[in-house]
């Protein structure tokens, strides 16, 4: 399986950078955190009014202000069916990972939710909230790629045989705060 793609990968592009230049794209870190609390805005600041995923367990939904069909505009809270963050047994975390990392565990179905590549494939295709962060209204950056190109270097990715870039030589790093220290 590696040989037909080494051409790729000793030329600079690799078939997974399409794919992490939109996951690792804030509006879609923004629901994906390290942490427990939803970032905001395309600097990916931590949620404001302290929301965390704990409010859930409180009684506030997040689709309280969150409400599907909403009006949109700069400052107002985004709208799609289903919004919420991913669960804390599976918090899917795309922040501060490598595309290396993020390759590895988007094709691992113990880490992804138990998706089969078709299953993935789906849901990057029709996905309320996937959907969303490609037209996410005044005051948003959409991601790099349009949803149809997206939709083809991940389909590009899968045909392949989901390949993923080699991490780069590591330095050692302490930068990334652990979840736990992330402000609320
Ligand atoms: C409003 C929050 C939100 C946004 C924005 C969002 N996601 Fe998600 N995503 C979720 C939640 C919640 C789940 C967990 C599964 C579920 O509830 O359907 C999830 C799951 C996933 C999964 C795993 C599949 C699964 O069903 O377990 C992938 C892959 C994914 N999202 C990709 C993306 C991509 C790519 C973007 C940006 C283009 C994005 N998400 C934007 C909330 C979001
Ligand atoms: C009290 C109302 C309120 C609640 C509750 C709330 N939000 Fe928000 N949310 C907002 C507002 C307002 C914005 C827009 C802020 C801005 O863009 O300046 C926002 C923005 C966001 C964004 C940024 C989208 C982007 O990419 O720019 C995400 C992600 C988000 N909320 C997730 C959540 C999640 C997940 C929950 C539930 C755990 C939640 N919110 C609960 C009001 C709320």
């Amino acid at each position: 399986m590696v040989a037909p793609f080494l051409a790729l990968v000793l030329s600079q592009a690799h078939p997974f950078d399409d794919v992490a230049r939109v996951l690792l794209h804030p509006r879609c870190v923004n629901c994906h955190p390290a942490g427990e609390a939803p970032l905001q805005t395309d600097a990916s600041r931590p949620h404001h009014q302290h929301v965390t995923r704990r409010i859930e367990a409180l009684g506030t939904h997040c689709t309280a202000c969150h409400r599907p069909n909403a009006p949109q505009g700069v400052g107002l809270p985004p709208s799609a069916a289903e919004w919420k963050m991913p669960s804390a047994e599976l918090p899917l975390v795309f922040e501060g990972r490598s595309p290396a990392q993020l390759c590895d565990q988007l094709k691992d179905p113990a880490r992804n939710g138990g998706l089969s590549p078709e299953a993935l494939r789906e849901h990057m295709a029709h996905d309320p909230r996937v959907v969303w962060s490609f037209s996410p209204g005044p005051g948003r950056t959409p991601p790099p790629l349009t949803h149809p190109r997206f939709l083809e270097a991940f389909e590009a990715w899968l045909q392949q045989g989901q390949p993923c870039p080699k991490e780069a030589p590591k330095v050692p790093k302490s930068k990334a705060p652990a979840p736990a220290e992330r402000p609320r």
